[in-house]
């Protein structure tokens, strides 16, 4: 009996085994398959695609994405061997994503690259039918909202606020879309009347270039003929109320720039400032006047925020910005800029742009969103912005500081009263003028030219008695785009002076690089740098000037008088001479890229 036993044991046992190295035959088929490689190539175009001076994808995202439902790649998670999520928020990543590298990670659920740089069009989502999150907000995105969009059957998040996307909202009619907001951004037209566009409020719609009709207060404007939707009377009338506004409080104004002021610092959208004249009438309340132009209908919108970049600074209302006072701080080519001091305790630069009138207004509200993106220790802020079509004005931080890189080398020299810049402030000085101008040149690489003003007046700085501790400022840059015509360029912006632009030839980032070539050879030599002249031949003084300083040699003959004295530094001296050599190149494609002219200049101490 036993002995039977203990064969149907074995038989039992064979028969086990043989089930266990069965399954662990399946097992080994199946362990390999732990990730999708068409998933793991579309992370990895992700990877190459972007950067980050805070996360190295490249050292990280390294073999499979994921182990069944494990991953150890930052930001990812697996879910049955597929991702299922991507987040990378707050690393700063620039770059564009690949338009359809999504499109193999089929059951993507969340896709969140909240907080970042990203260039670019908006990635396709088409085909995601998993995808219920997706937060792009506050990036650089500049297409339009992609049309697969609407097709996403599940979608319950859609976060686009804080980015340049233009055009029209799509009609968005999933029921489960329950977070949703396009606010800051530079989109127009009729907000779609679904009711699951409608069920949101106002606030995720705010900001936008000309958003209208529900929940918006303002109505659309008619259309053209054919008419059907129900609309009443648009932008024409908020445009024509805001200039009424304008008028008198100019005519109110005893100082025309005062006035101006008011106005630009009115950071609630008003329209804008518009010169001089026209109305007569100079008395009454604003609103009355306003309602007065308008036929006599209130405008529902008289408290209109005009776009803030940073939502942490105070905003000021008409009021306190009628009682500024506001005080000329210099005249340059492109305009006058203006310090104002708000009742509230803060101070704002304003400038007045000269001669813009042929600009549109899209392109100028799209180009002042994008700069009011750049921040950077060595970059004065853009605040806010002012469009009409006789007047523009861009509103900056105030910095304080001591003049500019023009005033601190040049002014007063020869006299009791003129401190004399080190050569380590210089140095310091240099450094920062890199770093500002690299960060323009890698945040802007869809720009010509990113700076495109690049001069010693346009260089602010802080300069503290402890030469380490100098704050450096670049101001008036990113304005080329908004200069319709090549004579306009030329005649006001220092990158007009750049051999292949006055040789008609195609501008690039390589000009910028000029223009600090010459920046630098001012610091070394302390000369003052032939003034522009308004015709085409202004660059062959330039181009004298360089090679009257090449010329020399690179001996400590071309040195400032006032460093030449710091023996020690001369080598030093001379190595940024010789980039400043490198950088002046008559040929742009000679002429190094700023960030390798900022390594150069940080490995001279
Ligand atoms: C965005 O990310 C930066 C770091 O990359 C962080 O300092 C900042 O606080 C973030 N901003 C928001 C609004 O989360
Ligand atoms: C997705 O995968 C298919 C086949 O695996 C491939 O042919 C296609 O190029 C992939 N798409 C993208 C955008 O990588
Ligand atoms: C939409 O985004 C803007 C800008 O980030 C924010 O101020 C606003 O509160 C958001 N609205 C909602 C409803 O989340």
């Amino acid at each position: 009996m036993s002995a039977v036993i203990t064969a149907t044991d074995l038989a039992m046992a064979f028969n086990c085994i043989i089930l266990l190295f069965l399954i662990h035959q399946l097992k080994a088929e199946v362990t390999p398959l732990e990730f999708y490689p068409g998933e793991r190539i579309a992370l990895i175009q992700l990877r190459e695609a972007v950067k980050s001076p805070v996360i190295d994808l490249h050292s990280i995202w390294i073999g499979p994405p994921c182990h069944n439902s494990d991953s150890n790649w930052v930001g990812i998670t697996c879910s049955n061997s597929h991702v299922i999520s991507i987040v990378l928020n707050d690393f700063q990543l620039r770059g564009e994503l690949p338009s359809t590298f999504l499109q193999n990670i089929t059951y993507l659920k969340l896709l969140s690259f909240r907080n970042n740089s990203l260039l670019g069009p908006l990635p396709s989502l088409s085909g995601l039918v998993h995808l219920d999150f997706v937060y792009l907000s506050h990036n650089l995105f500049t297409s339009s909202i992609p049309l697969d969009y609407i097709t996403l059957p599940n979608l319950i998040a859609l976060e686009l606020q804080e980015n340049i996307l233009t055009g029209n909202i799509p009609p968005f009619d999933q029921p489960t879309l329950t977070d949703f907001n396009v606010s800051y951004n530079s989109l127009q037209g009729a907000i779609p009347q679904t009711p699951t566009l409608q069920k949101f409020s106002s606030s995720v719609y705010y900001n936008n270039l000309q958003l209208c009709g529900k929940p918006l207060a303002n109505a659309c404007p008619p259309p053209p003929i054919n008419a059907s939707p129900p609309s009443n009377r648009p932008k024409a009338k908020k445009k024509l109320s805001v200039w009424n506004i304008i008028l008198i409080a100019v005519s109110t104004a005893l100082l025309p720039f005062l006035v101006m002021l008011v106005f630009v610092c009115y950071f609630r959208k008003m329209s804008l400032l518009n010169g001089h004249e026209t109305d007569d009438d100079k008395s009454g309340d604003l609103a009355e006047k306003k309602m007065k132009n308008t036929g006599g209908e209130p405008d529902p919108e008289r408290r209109v925020e005009l776009q803030f970049f940073d939502k942490e600074r105070p905003m000021f209302d008409l009021d306190d910005l009628l009682r500024a006072s506001a005080e000329l701080m210099g005249k340059g080519k492109l305009g006058s800029t203006y310090k104002v001091n708000i009742e509230t305790g803060s101070t704002i630069a304003v400038k007045r742009l000269k001669e813009m009138n042929g600009l549109e207004k899209k392109a100028f509200v799209q180009q002042m969103q994008l700069l009011g993106k750049m921040r950077h220790e060595n970059l004065v802020g853009i605040v806010s912005f002012y469009y009409s079509k006789e007047e523009k004005l861009v509103v900056y931080e105030y910095v304080p500081c001591d003049g500019s890189l023009y005033e601190l080398l040049h002014e007063a020299r020869g006299t009791a009263g003129r401190f004399p810049l080190s050569w380590s402030t210089r140095l310091s000085i240099v450094k920062g003028v890199a770093e500002g101008l690299a960060y323009l040149h890698e945040s802007l690489p869809s720009h010509k030219v990113p700076h495109a003003n690049l001069k010693s007046s346009n260089i602010l700085v802080s300069h503290h008695s402890n030469s380490n501790n100098n704050q450096i400022y670049l101001t008036d840059f990113g304005f080329l785009p908004l200069l319709t015509t090549r004579k306009a360029a030329l005649d006001k912006l220092s990158v007009g002076r750049s051999p292949e632009f006055v040789h008609g030839k195609k501008l690039t980032h390589k000009a910028d690089v000029y223009c600090f070539g010459i920046v630098l050879l001012e610091v070394i030599t302390g000369r003052l740098v032939p003034p522009q002249r308004h015709d085409d031949t202004s660059m062959d003084d330039l181009s004298d000037w360089v090679r009257s300083v090449v010329d020399n040699d690179w001996s400590t003959d071309i040195l400032d008088l006032e460093i030449l004295a710091t023996k020690e530094a001369h080598s030093e001296m001379l190595k940024l001479a010789e980039i400043a050599l490198e950088c002046t190149s008559e040929e742009p494609e000679k002429r190094p890229k700023m960030d390798q002219v900022l390594t150069w200049i940080k490995s001279i101490k």
